[in-house]
């Protein structure tokens, strides 16, 4: 069935859920100067930030898919308008997008490419590492799907055995991690896939020590880095994976369908490209990310991404988000009935808190927070059961506030 346009906005008007934002124009930013630096708890400032943004609620789940700003939305937007005149369309400078990433991300010069989300980019990896029947890759029991099923699908049609083993979730220290990972290593694992924080708990795993002592053994390591960049400050290089896999419309804010594979230097002329298109035989970056037409407006609205976090810091950004998820992780243990899941030491814990309330359903909870229009991810994969909770640069006290208002309510019964 094809929709008129008069048709869409009638539907439009109809839908309770359907947001202003699908009808109105977008509002205009405002004249005050962004803030550079703040601190924590300077809270004019970040009010003036989440003045940016279009949210139409309380987002606490910038884990699945963070709100873009409206540089973000108007790039993205304009390149958009402009392309479909079709005569005369400026390109995207992809080469200055691709520099500002690596210096965003502190990654090699020419190690970036460009792709739609983690997933993909995981698949990228997974696909071309060679790999023989037999060949063991190493995770945890806490993997998303977009990090987890690029293997299953190899172990079921090439025979590589996927294992899984369950990470400690409150380590005392990195150790407790790296040697949890150490005592399921086997002389068969070709692979450690390591998410570098747990889309579960928000755990942050030590990866560069994991990737070190995996290099030392002829371990390739694949990092899901769903979650890092734009909630923490990265430095990609030290990390020094193999592979490192993200999303930018994450964290990082930018147009939905965006996300890079960032390739150590030394394995891109031995890594097989996933898409056979016009770049598949260079050797360098490039036979990663050219899969034919796809949309430029997107890279767009990634360069006012990354200029918009820039602008504000990357270290603000981080202090602010992973105090704001402290406060949280706090504040939630003090509810009776309450069980936070997330790390108990900071040197761990990220800005996603995962938490169960006895009694009430993971599901039950989300649906509560859900009338208020706070929008929240419920954790069922894996058999597991949790709330979790996202903070970031557009959350404020009072949203965390509202939250927990409703929380507290909810255990009294
Ligand atoms: C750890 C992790 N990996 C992979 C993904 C998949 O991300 P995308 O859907 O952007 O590919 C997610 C999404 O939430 C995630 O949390």
């Amino acid at each position: 069935m094809t929709l008129s346009r008069r048709d869409l906005l009638a539907l439009a008007v109809a839908m309770p859920g359907f947001s202003w934002l699908a009808r109105a124009p977008l509002p205009t930013r405002s004249e005050a100067p962004m803030p550079s630096a703040p601190g924590p708890e300077d809270e004019p400032a970040w009010e003036r930030i989440a003045n940016e943004f279009v949210i139409d609620g309380i987002h606490l789940n910038t884990g699945t898919v963070g709100a873009s700003p409206l540089a973000v939305l108007q790039a993205t937007i304009q390149h958009m308008r402009a392309f479909e005149r079709m005569i005369g369309q400026e390109a995207v400078d992809v080469p200055a997008l691709k520099k500002e990433l690596e210096s965003f991300l502190g990654a090699w010069p020419g190690s970036i490419a460009i792709l739609r989300n983690t997933t993909e980019a995981m698949n990228v990896a997974a696909n071309g590492i060679a790999l023989e029947p037999g060949d063991e890759i190493l995770s945890t029991t806490h993997e998303h799907i977009g990090g987890r099923c690029c293997w299953e699908l190899l172990a079921k049609r090439r025979g590589v055995v996927y294992r899984t083993f369950a990470p400690p979730l409150d380590p005392r220290n990195d150790d407790d991690v790296i040697q949890a990972w150490q005592a399921n290593v086997t002389p068969r694992t070709k692979v450690l896939s390591i998410s570098h924080v747990l889309f579960s708990t928000g755990l942050l795993q030590p990866v560069q020590a994991l990737v070190r002592w995996a290099r030392g053994r002829g371990i390739i390591s694949v990092i899901d880095g769903a979650h890092p960049p734009g909630m923490l400050v990265n430095d990609l290089a030290s990390v020094d994976a193999d592979f490192y896999a993200t999303s930018t419309h994450k964290w990082l804010l930018g147009p939905k369908g965006t996300g890079l594979l960032v390739v150590r230097p030394d394995r891109m002329a031995t890594t097989w490209p996933l898409i056979g298109s016009g770049d598949w035989a260079a050797e360098d970056i490039r036979r990663f990310e050219h899969v034919g037409t796809s949309n430029d407006s997107l890279l767009a609205g990634l360069r006012a991404a990354v200029a918009f976090q820039q602008g504000i810091g990357r270290e603000a950004i981080e202090r602010r988000a992973r105090s704001l998820a402290t406060g949280l992780d706090s504040a939630l243990r003090g509810i009776p009935r309450v069980k936070v899941f997330s790390p108990s030491r900071v040197s761990h814990r990220t800005a996603m808190v995962a938490f169960q309330l006895d009694g009430v359903s993971a599901e039950k909870l989300q649906g509560i927070l859900g009338q208020a229009r706070i929008r929240t991810r419920r954790i069922a994969e894996s058999g597991l059961e949790y709330l979790r909770l996202s903070t970031h640069l557009y959350t404020l006290p009072r949203d965390l506030d509202r939250t927990l208002e409703i929380l507290r309510t909810t255990a009294r019964g």
